[in-house]
This record gives structure tokens, C-alpha cells and sequence, in this order.
């Protein structure tokens, strides 16, 4: 049994940045940084409705989800050809190889390119290059996943997993994401079961502004091997048992709860409780260029608001790797390097 080294308050910033970890909640979309949607409308001649960089960025006053969804796609319509979701790919890599982001597993949305008549090929494509060059360039390894958009139909779904079938060795698994409340699970069954029958992995948004019952219908309708956000969970005892039990993982976003006011507060935020309860829950940005800041601005953010400590640091990058969708060795090697990071805080302190 392995005893985390406790690490004072003061030099608990300085782990929380330098311990390896996974992020497995990212919308590449939403790491699409102002700047360089700026430049891509440039090189592709797209029209904005923002005058410039500042006046972008001062849009990003979001008061629940669909307040930013519609500044979120308004954003990617500057995406068009392969460079653009390679470029676009290659700039969150680097940026999560700098906060020590050794696995990731990236969620795209498709339709929101293939509405505007982009092609599947260049998107899927962009990315997959984006991620085996990071891959030789840094040794972050990365898998795609694929979200549906809950707002449009089940059919719509259909059609685009139809689409997404020759690049099916490009993506490991698939999502369901956009605007959550008045979207139930049950509205994707069909194409979740053809999902699981075809072997990819399966994780669903649920429980971020929904209710617990959404949660219950992402496991046993859809099938979900992980949830994403499900902070909504506490309210009912019987699922956080359920979650406990088959340590099913919750993907949850911090700053994104408090941008989005799901919790306005970050001291308020339910992550300790989430631990307490045993839960697999991890740290992750959501949709970083929105939220003011990547993986490590989360962890650091968050445990300064609720005053967590290293017990609950290691917990949750241990957590980041079980709930990761890669064989049990890699996972085993990649907690011999947490704990190696531990001892040298551990030396340090
Ligand atoms: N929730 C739902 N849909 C999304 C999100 C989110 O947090 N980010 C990008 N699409
Ligand atoms: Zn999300």
C-alpha cells in the first residue's frame, strides 16, 4: 500500500503543475485561443461578428451552458481545411505537454464543421496528424472521441457516425455533448447500442446542469464507461453509490462549473465531496480557451478555493490514469512516474 508524502500548502502549487497526469474531458474546439481564431478567419477569408482579439475575449461573460455554446460555435466557423484542425490540434498538444499532460484523450465535434459543409476527412484527418506528430515530438500520447451533438436529431447522430466509419481507426471512442437540459440520453440509444456493437468506447456529458436522472440514463441507456462532468450526482445517494461501486469516472471541469455557473464559486465546488465519497473523479479544462485556463490552472485554482492537500492531489491524477482508456501496464507505469514526482516534492519540502 503506497503512503502519499505530505507536501506543505506552500510548494503544493508547484506539485499539482509538475505531476504527470491525463486529461480526459477537452473539446479541441474549445481550445481554439482567440488569437488564433483571429488568424485562421484571416487565412481562410471568414467574416466575424467581433471586431478584434479584445472584443472577443470581453464576449466571454457566460452566465450558464448555452450562453457559451453560442460563442463556442461561432468560434470553430473559422475552422475549414486539414492545416486548420491540425494547427488547431498541434497548439493544445504543446500547450498540455507543457503542464505535464502525458495522455489525453480529445473530444471533437464533427457536426458542428460538417453543418457548414467541411468535409469529415479533413477534420478527422487534421487531428489524427496533429496527434502522432505530438506523439514523435513530445511523447504525449492521445485518442479522438467523437461527440454527438444532443441538440440535433438522433438520425443527424446516424449519419454522422456513418460518415466517421472509414476513419474508424483514427477514433477510439465516442461522446455526447452541446446543450444538455431538454436533450435526455434516451434521445441517443439507437446510436449508442451501434456504437458499442461496433467496440468503441463510450462517454457521455451528463449531470452538468442536468438532473441525476440524466446520469442514470448515460449508464444504463447509452451504456457510458464514463461520465462527463456529473457533479449533479450528490443529489441522489443511490447513484454516488452506483458510481462508487463500479468505479465508473467522472470527468469534471472546475473552472469550467464556475465560468458557466454551475458552481459561481470555486470554494463551493463539490470535488472534495466527490473524493470523500471514493468516486474516480479527475481534473480537466473542458474548453481551456474559454475558461481561463488548462489542466494545471484547474488543479491549482481549485485546490486553493477548497483548501485540498496532497492526499486528494495524488487521488486525483491516479484517478486521471485508471479512468483512461489504455491497457492496465501503461497505466501501471504511469503511476511509478507520479509517485517518483511525489518523493521529489517530497525531497524538496
Ligand atoms: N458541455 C456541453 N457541451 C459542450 C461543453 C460542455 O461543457 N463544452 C463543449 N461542448
Ligand atoms: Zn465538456
Amino acid at each position: 500500500m503506497y503512503t502519499v508524502p505530505q507536501i506543505e500548502a506552500a510548494r503544493l502549487p508547484g506539485l499539482l503543475r509538475a505531476m504527470p497526469k491525463a486529461e480526459l474531458h477537452m473539446h479541441i474546439e474549445g481550445s481554439l485561443e482567440p488569437e488564433l481564431i483571429f488568424a485562421l478567419a484571416q487565412r481562410n477569408g471568414v467574416a466575424l461578428s467581433y471586431a478584434d482579439v479584445e472584443s472577443l475575449r470581453a464576449a466571454y461573460a457566460f452566465t450558464n451552458l448555452q450562453s457559451f455554446l453560442d460563442i463556442y460555435y461561432a468560434g470553430a466557423s473559422v475552422l475549414l481545411t486539414e492545416q486548420d484542425f491540425y494547427d488547431m490540434a498541434m497548439a493544445y498538444l504543446e500547450r498540455a505537454v507543457a503542464d505535464n499532460v502525458v495522455h489525453t484523450e480529445i473530444f471533437f465535434d464533427p457536426q458542428t464543421h460538417t453543418a457548414r459543409g467541411v468535409a469529415m476527412a479533413p477534420v478527422i484527418q487534421g487531428l489524427h496528424k496533429a496527434c502522432v506528430d505530438a506523439e514523435k515530438r513530445w511523447g504525449i500520447s492521445s485518442q479522438l472521441i467523437l461527440n454527438f451533438l444532443r441538440h440535433l436529431s438522433e438520425e443527424e447522430a446516424l449519419q454522422t457516425l456513418d460518415e466517421a466509419l472509414p476513419y474508424r481507426a483514427y477514433f477510439s471512442g465516442v461522446g455526447l455533448d452541446s446543450s444538455e437540459v431538454g436533450n435526455p440520453p434516451e434521445k441517443f440509444a439507437r446510436v449508442f447500442a451501434r456504437c458499442k456493437d461496433l467496440g468503441l468506447r463510450r462517454v457521455a456529458h451528463a449531470g452538468e446542469e442536468g438532473p441525476p436522472a440524466y446520469i442514470w440514463g448515460a449508464l444504463d441507456l447509452l451504456h457510458a464507461e464514463r461520465v462527463d462532468h456529473g457533479v449533479q450526482a450528490v443529489h441522489d445517494a443511490a447513484l454516488m453509490q452506483r458510481l462508487k461501486d463500479e468505479r465508473i469516472p467522472l470527468t469534471v471541469c472546475p473552472l469550467s462549473n464556475q465560468k458557466l455557473q454551475v458552481f459561481p464559486d470555486l470554494a463551493d465546488h463539490n470535488m472534495p465531496q466527490l473524493l470523500a465519497a471514493g468516486l474516480v473523479a479527475t481534473v480537466n479544462s473542458d474548453d481551456p480557451a474559454y475558461f481561463g485556463g488548462y489542466i494545471n490552472e484547474n488543479f491549482v485554482q481549485l485546490f486553493a478555493a477548497t483548501g485540498m492537500g496532497s492526499d486528494e492531489a495524488y487521488q486525483l491524477a491516479a484517478n486521471s490514469f485508471e479512468a483512461s482508456f489504455v491497457p492496465q501496464s501503461r497505466k501501471q507505469a504511469w503511476l511509478g512516474q507520479l509517485q517518483m514526482a511525489f518523493a521529489e516534492a517530497a525531497r524538496q519540502s
